[in-house]
């Protein structure tokens, strides 16, 4: 499988006859190997870890201590994707010097690149980190971690300014160095205006087809995270399902006594049995709890 570079990605345009970006997101070593086999493009991870592997209700818990653990895990699979570290909430507001430092545990944690949320505000802090060599994935419309200021998780770029305000905001993410932008949560026609305004690639999350590519939460696409399907989600799988079945037969198979099976224990043979004052393995063969099924003792019992 071929590895991804930033400056791959940074090059696929649609309108230049690029394929699409595949980017999904993933936060352990397991979710990366899968990816891997799939052969995306970018693997994000992402800070909705928070709602779909830590249980909060949004993503503002998380720190960089978390992504940066999530992380690590991650590159332990040896990934051939691009793989973004996704700068949390508070990690990139106070300052650039201490965003920039943010930026570095994450790609110290092994990161090719980090993500930030948020629009020509964020420019002094995008300045910062891509003059550190660190590259930077934008991040605009709905835009999760502002969450309490949208009044939750809300469509953006509905009005005709607020769109064109979003196309400003990516032309200046753009001027600033970042390398792709993610658009997440907006009308089809925002996606398209926003990818025919700038010459690097947008990665849309319910932005339509017509963006240079398209994320999605790992969880959502398997099928894992089955409370509230997004309209922009499409599930390829049932793993919530299959695993609750799964574990329904373990347990059924574990009561019934019908797990572990012959084939899923360790003999060591009768000597071992016997120096361990055993009749046979397993408790059945024990004279003492059921004499009838226990083969006849091979030694005199001693007082
Ligand atoms: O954290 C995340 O998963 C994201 C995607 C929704 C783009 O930011």
């Amino acid at each position: 499988m071929t590895k991804r570079t930033v400056p791959g990605i940074a090059g696929s345009k649609r309108r230049d006859g690029a394929e699409p970006i595949v980017m999904v997101t993933a936060y352990d070593a397991p979710s990366a190997r899968v990816a891997t086999e799939a052969d995306v493009d970018m693997i994000l991870v992402g800070d909705s870890v928070a709602m779909v592997v830590l249980g909060y209700d949004s993503t503002l818990q998380v720190t960089v201590d978390d992504i940066a653990y999530h992380t690590a895990a991650v590159m332990r699979s040896d990934p051939t994707a691009v793989v973004v570290g996704d700068l949390p909430w508070m990690s990139f507001h106070v300052s650039p010097t201490e965003t920039v430092g943010n930026a570095a545990t994450l790609v110290r944690a092994g990161a090719h690149c980090v993500k930030l949320e948020g629009g020509a505000k964020r420019l002094p802090m995008i300045e910062a980190i891509t003059a550190a060599e660190i590259p930077v994935v934008a991040h605009i419309g709905l835009t999760p971690q502002s969450t309490n200021v949208m009044g939750g998780f809300k469509i953006q770029g509905r009005q005709a300014d607020a769109a064109q305000a979003m196309i400003d905001d990516a032309r200046r993410l753009e001027s600033a160095g970042c390398f792709a932008v993610v658009i997440e949560g907006v009308p089809d026609v925002v996606g398209r205006r926003v990818t025919e305004a700038i010459d690097i690639p947008t990665i849309g999350i319910g932005a339509g087809p017509d963006t240079d590519g398209q994320v999605l939460v790992y969880h959502d696409i398997i099928g894992l995270e089955n409370r509230f399907k997004p309209r922009f989600v499409r599930r390829y799988g049932r793993a919530y399902e299959d695993q609750v079945s799964a574990l329904t037969a373990y347990a059924s198979d574990v009561r019934t006594g019908a797990f572990p099976g012959p084939d899923e224990v360790y003999s060591a043979g009768d000597e071992l049995a016997e120096a361990l004052g055993l009749y046979g393995s397993g408790p059945a063969a024990d004279p003492a709890a059921d004499p009838a099924a226990a083969p006849a003792p091979t030694t005199e019992p001693t007082a």
